[in-house]
């Protein structure tokens, strides 16, 4: 089976997406663990609620930055994760772990990247005053929502719109791309040249 890591810090909707995916039987891929920095993040009860194996990492616990690094990469081998999926994870992830996982780690961003990448990206569009904006699945790279894209999906911007009608309808989009993605690694579908990402056709969203 095509395991994968869940890296969340917070509500847990989109773990919550990912799991009721794989409990339908249409997930091609297992949640082997979640794993999160926060003790308080709403996504472990949906990890304890499912029996889903869960680690708290909390960093402020580690001797240093690369103690915490390196006990993430330990988990996540030990896990024997093929994919490594943040979905709400709010800490860059370090260059170590990233070579750890080389185009393994994928992240996805409630905006058209490259526009509005980092924090209140819902905001940042209203306020911007855009017509479309939407979700982006994308590899990770060192940067803040700079690697590779994947996958995006598009949804009008209303003038009547408030930040919670846009986050909600964004959000829609979230919970039916971040699953479709993962099944696209599990079936091995998509290749990554240069900065391009190239997914095999008849997969497609
Ligand atoms: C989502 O909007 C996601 O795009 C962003 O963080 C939020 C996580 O929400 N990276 P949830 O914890 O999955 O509900």
């Amino acid at each position: 089976m095509f395991s994968i890591a869940v890296l969340v810090s917070g509500r847990g909707s989109n773990l919550e997406a990912i799991i009721n995916k794989q409990k339908s039987g249409s997930l091609k891929a297992k949640i082997a663990i979640v794993i999160t920095d926060n003790p308080n993040a709403k996504a472990i009860e949906k990890a304890k609620e499912h029996n889903i194996p869960y680690r708290i990492l909390e960093s402020s616990l580690f001797a240093g930055k690369e103690d915490f690094n390196q006990n993430l990469i330990a988990a996540l081998k030990e896990a024997k994760v093929k994919l490594v999926v943040l979905a709400g994870y709010m800490r860059l992830l370090a260059p170590s772990v990233i070579k750890a996982f080389p185009n393994k780690i994928i992240n996805i961003h409630p905006s058209l990247l490259p526009a509005f990448p980092g924090l209140e990206a819902q905001k940042q569009a209203l306020d911007y005053g855009v017509k479309f904006s939407g979700c982006t699945v994308h590899f990770v790279d060192g940067g803040m929502d700079t690697g590779p894209i994947i996958a995006q999906r598009v949804v009008p911007v209303l003038a009547e719109d408030t930040l919670e009608d846009l986050s909600d309808r964004i959000l829609k989009e979230e919970h039916l791309l971040y699953p479709q993605v993962i099944n696209w690694f599990a079936g091995d579908k998509v290749k990554l040249i240069g900065r391009k990402v190239f997914v095999q056709e008849e997969e497609k969203v």
